[in-house]
């Protein structure tokens, strides 16, 4: 693993649109524009607010226009949206997104299930995205299933060689690997991020996983040593598609800075501020959500001391290992340590 030495990482949260996009009730456009203008000020590099597909498709996104307008952007802070097809990309330019996120899969059947078309009509409607776009907006490209899907099976690095090199040439600058349903493994990811970061070392590379599997944050470590310094993340580790059987939430957003920040990266964001914001969750989704620091605490937690550890045999035994540590006799010790 390489030395921290406080580099920068750049977190991308995801959860107002891989999050909410899955979830069963629809969050009302001012608990979203709330969220993300709290979010806004917690250091994040980039949200993604909504995206601009079918509301057919996707109904607890159907508020896109909405939510883009009345959010308070804050200075250092680019907002995103996810964009399917040119007309998706015409909606976002209206509403002034800084960046779009035009969404394919790698797998053929992923993005037939997903979008409706095969991943050649995806990439015609990439290249004339780029042509209305011409330097309007940043562009960033997400290829989905890029670590396997779960219709076709193995996606070859090949396979993402070749569309990453198709979208380059279309002069995309910005690429995000996902997996989509959480069956990449730390070793596959290593490999894959460091290969794509020597090909194309001028584009910015995004990591984006999914915890279906519990190998979240073991690839992003894995991501990171391959060279990736862009994470997208979810508060509370909420997220899925409707359209891969399985898929559940991401790579939770809090866990991961808490991760980072342990090991001596500077993600920019205030940590505390955003686990506060993510106890707010349940309220919000009506559930449970997966976050575990949210629930435990930072690693730093201290609890207080048992006290019944008092005792004088206490004593004799700490004086015994040459510990100067006073223990307060009068308190009782009332079970098991938390
Ligand atoms: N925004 C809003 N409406 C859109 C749209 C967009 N980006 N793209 C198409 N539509 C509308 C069309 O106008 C048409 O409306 P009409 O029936 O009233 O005329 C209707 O949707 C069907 O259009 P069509 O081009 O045939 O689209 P489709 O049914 O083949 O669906 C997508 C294609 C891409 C729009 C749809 O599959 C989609 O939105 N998928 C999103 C998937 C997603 O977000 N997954 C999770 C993230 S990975
Ligand atoms: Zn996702």
């Amino acid at each position: 693993m390489r030395a921290a030495n406080g580099k920068r990482l750049y977190i991308q949260e995801v959860s107002v649109r891989d999050g909410f996009q899955i979830e069963p009730i629809f969050i009302s456009t001012a608990r979203k524009v709330e969220l993300i203008n709290a979010l806004s000020r917690t250091g994040l590099a980039k949200i993604e607010v909504t995206s601009f597909t079918s509301p057919i498709a996707i109904p607890a996104l159907a508020d896109a226009e909405t939510v883009m307008r009345q959010i308070e952007r804050v200075a250092g802070v680019e907002y995103t949206a996810l964009v399917p097809n040119l007309r998706g990309c015409e909606r976002a330019l209206a509403c002034g997104v800084d960046e779009v996120n035009l969404v394919m899969s790698a797998s053929q059947t992923h993005n037939m299930a997903n979008l409706r078309m095969t991943c050649e009509a995806s990439l015609l409607q990439f290249a004339q995205i780029v042509a209305l776009v011409a330097g309007k907006v940043a562009i960033n490209v997400s290829l989905s299933t890029a670590f396997g899907c779960p219709f076709d099976g193995a996606v070859p690095a090949s396979r993402v060689f070749e569309l990453v090199d198709r979208c380059v040439a279309m002069g995309v600058g910005r690429l995000t690997l996902c997996d989509t349903t959480g069956v990449a493994n730390p070793a596959q990811v290593a490999h894959l991020c460091d290969a794509v970061r020597t090909r194309w070392p001028q584009v910015v590379f995004t990591a984006h996983f999914h915890n279906t599997r519990s190998m979240g944050l073991a690839n992003a470590l894995a991501a990171l040593d391959g060279g990736i310094d862009r994470f997208d993340a979810s508060l509370g580790g909420l997220g899925g598609c409707p359209f891969a059987p399985g898929a559940s939430g991401n790579v939770c957003t809090e866990d991961m800075v808490h991760m980072f920040e342990a090991m001596g990266y500077d993600t920019g964001v205030r940590l505390n501020d955003m686990l506060d914001i993510a106890r707010q969750l349940p309220a919000i989704v009506g559930h449970e959500v997966p976050g575990q620091v949210m629930k435990a605490g930072l690693s730093s937690r201290l609890y207080p001391k048992p006290g019944g550890l008092g005792s004088g045999k206490d004593q004799q035994r700490l004086a015994g290992q040459g510990a100067a540590v006073a223990l307060d006799p009068a308190s009782t010790y009332h079970g098991s340590t938390p």
